[in-house]
């Protein structure tokens, strides 16, 4: 059976899903941020250290400002509301990506990572204004000002996800088959499970039969 550590989620079909049940695209955020939380509790069951959840890309400012607001206010109240349950879970929520937000989004942003850096149950990294090749792009702009060695191990030390280690399953929801700028170089050996279901419809019962089935999966990495 495969080891599992680090599961990578792009939960997407948010929209779809709102404007197909609700006639609202934001309603489809909204209920997809109970996906969220239901991944998040069974990660913790089946005993995964790291989860890391794609909720922005830096593509995703191309949207109506409407829709970006509403986001970021669900974004706002669920972490005024919940971060002392994450914190009596013992969760650590880590922000990869530019924190370039509201004032006040930044600075409860900081807050809720400084609450929660000593727990050790799951880190949560949440990707937020992130975009996998303007990280890589910047790990190799401070690896060659620092005259580092450029090497694989070294490299690694430059990514935003240099505290956690690489996935190795990735999930994408929504029936779409793409990485969509996101850990294009950790993923490299991830093994990678496209689902038909949006977001908002996936549910434990699906994440535990991908769980399954990655366990059992031959990983040969290069070799036979
Ligand atoms: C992609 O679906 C989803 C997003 C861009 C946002 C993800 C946000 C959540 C799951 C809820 C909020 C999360 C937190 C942590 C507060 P899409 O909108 O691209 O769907 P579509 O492909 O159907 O348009």
């Amino acid at each position: 059976m495969n080891p599992l550590n680090h599961v990578a989620i792009i939960m997407d079909g948010n929209g779809r899903w709102g404007l197909k049940h609700k006639n609202s695209r934001n309603e489809g955020h909204r209920f997809g941020l109970n996906t969220v939380e239901k991944i998040i509790k069974e990660t913790i069951k089946q005993k995964i250290r790291y989860l890391t959840l794609y909720a922005f890309s830096t593509e995703n400012w191309n949207r109506p400002k409407k829709e970006i607001d509403y986001l970021f206010k669900l974004l706002e109240n669920f972490l005024l509301k919940k971060i002392q349950d994450l914190n009596k879970q013992n969760i650590k929520l880590k922000i990869i990506g530019s924190k370039k937000f509201s004032k006040k989004l930044n600075k409860l942003l900081i807050s809720s990572e400084k609450k929660t850096s000593k727990n050790t149950t799951l880190q949560i990294n949440l990707a937020l204004n992130y975009g996998s090749k303007f990280e890589i792009l910047s790990a190799v702009k401070k690896i060659i000002k620092n005259k580092d060695i450029i090497n694989e191990k070294n490299f690694r030390k430059y990514l935003q996800t240099n505290h956690t280690p690489d996935p190795e399953l990735l999930i994408r929801t929504g029936n779409t088959k793409r990485l969509s700028n996101f850990l294009l170089w950790q993923s490299a050996y991830a093994e990678i499970f496209f689902e038909k279901k949006l977001w908002p419809d996936f549910n434990e019962k699906d994440y535990i039969n991908i769980i399954k089935k990655y366990k059992r999966i031959k990983r040969n990495f290069g070799n036979i």
